[in-house]
């Protein structure tokens, strides 16, 4: 644990009595604890950072910038897997080659992004069609975690602007799944996307063979016409039976929780068309802009990052909240539980060495108003502190319904200055209906939810996991820790299958196993 950490410590010990609503009395906080990146402004002055803090998370964070510069460049930054990690490439607006391996990979980009525009123009047109020859007017993406949070997310943010056909997601084993997803939707008018980097994920490869049976089902064997794969591991799609000419690959320096930018967001291209999703990734190259150009002092990845280190390791808060007080946003906080704890869940240093500091945060959150009526009680009572992360629109799509807007922004500022305020034992009637206040959160305000703006939050965030993994020395771009789950799912999977003893396994396992089978036979 370096001198600054220890710095930072002392002094969140010296000022833990200075109540948020005392730093505010300082006319200037909030311009001085806030930061614009075009048209969104992020206020962090509900939160306890004081100026000499603020300062020492600065110095602290002069050791990103080369790693940054070093990601954007290319460079092998994801050692244990030995790739670059370049999702940033895929929404690069500007014409520097990028090399990896000695060849510039710009022009694969760019010619991977006018494939997916051709044939989603050719879906969203009706030029290619379904086996009887007519549109299409469903389409579902197959895949799980990062080939599927994205899209979800995404997809329903930007539900104004669609104009395309219906898009449908599958991405859990459990039969339900496919089943209620299936029930309503006609072959002949589908088109099916299986989205898996690798190809051998076992969810989305059993869902494939169920959708392609209910495709051949009304179709015959050959539905080929209304079979899409996107996939790195073009072998695999192709011996699936899914030629090249429909086959979307994309690189191994994609991480697929930062896969959204590539073909992985095909989905959403055709339910949004390449115009706004070309938007999308211009959002997203703005925020890259912004955060490999602004002087730390005013960078919003790097500050968001900062802030999130304040909270998880000097004050000692291991959740956040994250709080969209904007109901198309609300599969948000589950696309950046993957970003954020597929990351930096780790506990060993990119070197392999214990850390000594926590990493990653839990991640958790539900849109607003709706979490005031679930879990508002705690964030405001109880015995933890939780940071809460406001994200807020100026305006809706719904002027006809500008009252609930007006609630919806009242309500965000309200919860934000209650949690920092309380109401203190004196001015309430008893202790139960006091509140201890200093509670921080920070809010994101946006004009309106937008394909930029989508994408310039989501690049938000994306660095904020990166300035926050650089921090502690991590490397937030493997993902080791989902294999042990699978290897014994595997071993698991042929004792729920048949009824052979369940030796060798755990007593826990066991009995489970005996509760489910003795439950199966009556
Ligand atoms: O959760 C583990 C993981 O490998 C994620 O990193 C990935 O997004 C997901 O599974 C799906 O992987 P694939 O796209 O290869 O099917």
């Amino acid at each position: 644990m370096g001198t600054i950490w220890s710095d930072l410590k002392a002094h969140r010990k010296r000022t833990a009595d200075v109540r948020i609503s005392d730093l505010l009395k300082d006319t200037s906080r909030f311009d001085d604890f806030s930061v614009n990146c075009g048209e969104m402004l992020l206020d962090f002055s509900k939160t306890s950072i004081d100026k000499p803090a603020l300062n020492m998370l600065l110095k602290m964070a002069h050791n990103v910038e080369a790693k940054r510069d070093a990601m954007f460049r290319g460079d092998k930054i994801n050692s244990t897997e030995d790739r670059a990690v370049l999702h940033t490439a895929l929404r690069k607006r500007s014409d520097e080659p990028v090399f990896v391996d000695g060849e510039d990979i710009m022009p694969g980009v760019k010619t991977s992004l006018a494939r997916m525009t051709a044939f989603a123009n050719a879906v969203r047109k009706g030029e290619i069609t379904a086996n009887d020859g007519k549109p299409f007017t469903d389409v579902i993406n197959i895949g799980i975690g990062g080939s599927d949070l994205g899209p979800v997310m995404a997809t329903l943010a930007l539900t104004p602007f669609h104009d395309g056909p219906r898009t449908h997601f599958i991405s859990n084993v459990d039969g339900a799944h496919a089943h209620d997803t299936l029930k309503n939707l006609d072959p002949n008018r589908t088109l099916v996307i299986v989205a898996s980097k690798t190809f051998t994920t076992i969810e989305t490869m059993t869902n494939a063979n169920t959708v392609l049976t209910w495709l051949q089902s009304k179709l015959g064997n050959d539905a080929s016409k209304h079979l899409v794969a996107i996939s790195t591991a073009e072998d695999k799609t192709r011996a699936y039976g899914i030629p090249p000419e429909r086959t979307f690959g994309f690189e191994d320096w994609v991480g697929g929780r930062y896969s959204i930018w590539g073909p992985i967001g095909l989905s959403l291209m055709m339910a949004i068309g390449p115009e706004n999703f070309g938007d999308f990734l211009s959002g997203a190259f703005e925020m890259d802009q912004h955060f490999l150009n602004a002087p730390l002092a005013e960078n919003m990845p790097v500050l968001l990052g900062l802030i999130g280190i304040w909270h998880n390791n000097i004050c000692g808060y291991p959740t956040r909240a994250i709080l969209p007080y904007d109901q198309r946003l609300s599969r948000l906080p589950a696309y950046l539980q993957q970003l954020d704890m597929e990351s930096n869940g780790k506990s060993v240093s990119i070197d392999g060495e214990p850390l000594d500091q926590n990493s990653g945060p839990v991640i958790w959150g539900e849109p607003g108003t709706n979490g005031q009526h679930a879990f508002y009680q705690l964030i405001h009572q109880g015995t933890s502190v939780v940071p809460c992360e406001f994200l807020i629109a100026a305006e809706s799509f719904e002027p006809e319904l500008q009252n609930h807007h007006n609630l919806l922004i009242a309500n965000c500022l309200a919860q934000s200055e209650a949690l920092m305020l309380g109401r203190s034992i004196e001015n309430a009637p008893d202790s139960h209906r006091a509140f201890p206040g200093n509670r921080p959160s920070t809010t994101l305000i946006y004009r309106k939810l937008t394909p930029k703006t989508l994408g310039m939050i989501i690049a938000l965030y994306e660095h904020r996991v990166f300035v926050e993994g650089a921090i502690w020395g991590i490397n937030s771009f493997d993902q080791w820790g989902v294999e042990l789950g699978k290897e014994l799912a595997s071993k698991m999977l042929p004792l729920v299958e048949k009824t052979m003893p369940t030796t060798g396994v755990d007593a826990s396992t066991a009995g489970l196993i005996g509760k489910v089978r003795s439950l199966r036979k009556t």
